[in-house]
């Protein structure tokens, strides 16, 4: 990639005013849990988008995608869902920043409203399940903050970047993706409490092994349809144990007990009086996405433990059933995630192996004995493409800091 500054000031015959780079992420654990109020575990990578940015003063946005070498223009007033999509992930936070009245030190806030320029360039894979979009919203945002000085804080910044997603890009996301971005720490993963946003730094020390990528190069169409749906089915669920247990308030209340008491038995439905077959087969999906969701809850909890006492055995055994929970239960997977999870999973050099992020294709998260990974990559990319008729792209990937400035 070409020095960004060099580029910045080629298109816009000026130095930019400051450069920031924000890193894609990987979770270790803790899977469409973070729109139910549970916990997840993500690093910061060392894959990111960089962003230069200048300020204007005639009210525009002028905003350089360099790797797509395209150009968009908006004036910055009444800005409305775009359909390029990265324009979105960009003008959804400067509109989160011109219209969110929740946070103190942006009512009022009118300087952003003279406009700016903006190159931005990165080497975070698309489509692979890296949250390249996460990144680009948050290395925005903190862009703006650090050019207005506008006192944000990186939690702030996190929840704006969510909102932003709903609204401009139509993705119902959790708080995850922006979460990690922004607070990446080297060699750390985070553990988020998405219910409090409360969290805590784990070091990652794998020593003999590493964390591998595998991706699938499949993006299938349902991603995002499919995910707002998953989370609608959830809500659907808790409304429903809600009504038995008045207490319960999230899924962080809620026990597997009472999953299967509510959700889980067709007696109950029958008793109930529910006899059309579409309303019985989108129970049944509800009672599968909620107990997926509580158990992962549990899961997860238990899984920093074993991070905490050093059995790297004990928490990849978790990773694989979070992946039969995905699979079976929550149906986020595909045929070739699938695949990939399934040829590892007997190799005794492969501790832990899952779907990562929101499904339906991406990549796969593993965790392999350094001296096994070149074999198990090669075996894997033949029976991938042999199976598959798809290159199989592998990342070796190391957790770094999170969204910067860069000097
Ligand atoms: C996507 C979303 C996140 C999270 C994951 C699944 O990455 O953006 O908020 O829900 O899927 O864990």
């Amino acid at each position: 990639m070409l020095a960004i500054r060099s580029q910045f000031s080629n298109h816009f015959n000026d130095s930019p005013a400051l450069v920031v780079k924000s890193p894609g992420r990987i979770n270790l654990i803790g899977e469409h849990t973070d729109y139910n109020h549970g916990f997840v575990l993500p690093a910061a990578i060392d894959k990111f988008i960089e962003v230069a940015i200048g300020k204007r003063t005639d009210g525009a946005i002028h905003m350089v995608a360099l790797d797509l070498g395209e150009t968009i223009i908006l004036p910055i007033d009444n800005l409305r869902p775009h359909t390029t999509q990265w324009v979105n992930y960009i003008i959804g936070v400067v509109d989160q920043v011109l219209t969110n009245t929740e946070i103190p030190t942006l009512v009022n806030e009118t300087k952003l409203a003279a406009g700016f320029n903006i190159c931005v360039q990165g080497n975070i894979p698309l489509g692979a399940g890296l949250s390249s979009s996460a990144a680009l919203e948050c290395a925005v945002l903190f862009a703006i903050n650090e050019l207005y000085q506008l006192s944000l804080t990186k939690m702030e910044m996190a929840l704006m970047a969510q909102t932003a997603e709903h609204k401009f890009a139509g993705v119902q996301c959790g708080p995850m993706d922006m979460f990690a971005s922004l607070h990446g720490q080297k060699n750390k993963a985070i553990l988020l409490d998405c219910d409090s946003l409360a969290f805590t730094y784990y070091p990652i020390e794998l020593k003999d092994y590493s964390i591998v990528l595998f991706d699938t190069q499949i993006k299938h169409a349902l991603a995002t349809s499919e995910y707002n749906t998953r989370r609608l089915e959830c809500e659907q669920g808790l409304k429903i144990i809600q009504e038995k247990y008045g207490s319960v308030k999230t899924f962080r209340d809620v026990s597997l007990e009472q999953v299967e008491e509510c959700l889980g038995s067709i007696i109950h439905l029958i008793n109930h009086n529910v006899e059309d077959k579409n309303i019985l087969d989108s129970r049944i999906k509800v009672y599968q996405r909620c107990k997926y969701v509580v158990e992962e809850i549990e899961r997860v909890q238990l899984a920093v433990q074993d991070l905490a006492k050093g059995d790297m055995q004990a928490f990849g055994k978790k990773m694989f059933q979070t992946h039969e929970g995905l699979s079976k239960l929550y149906e986020v997977s595909c045929p070739e995630l699938d695949f990939l999870v399934n040829e590892v999973t007997p190799n005794k050099n492969v501790l832990g192996a899952r779907m990562m992020g929101g499904g339906f294709g991406g990549c796969t998260i593993n965790i392999i004995k350094k001296t096994a990974v070149e074999e198990i990559t090669k075996e894997l990319s033949a029976k991938y493409n042999q199976a598959m008729h798809k290159e199989l792209t592998i990342y070796s990937t190391s957790i770094e800091e999170g969204t910067h400035l860069v000097l």
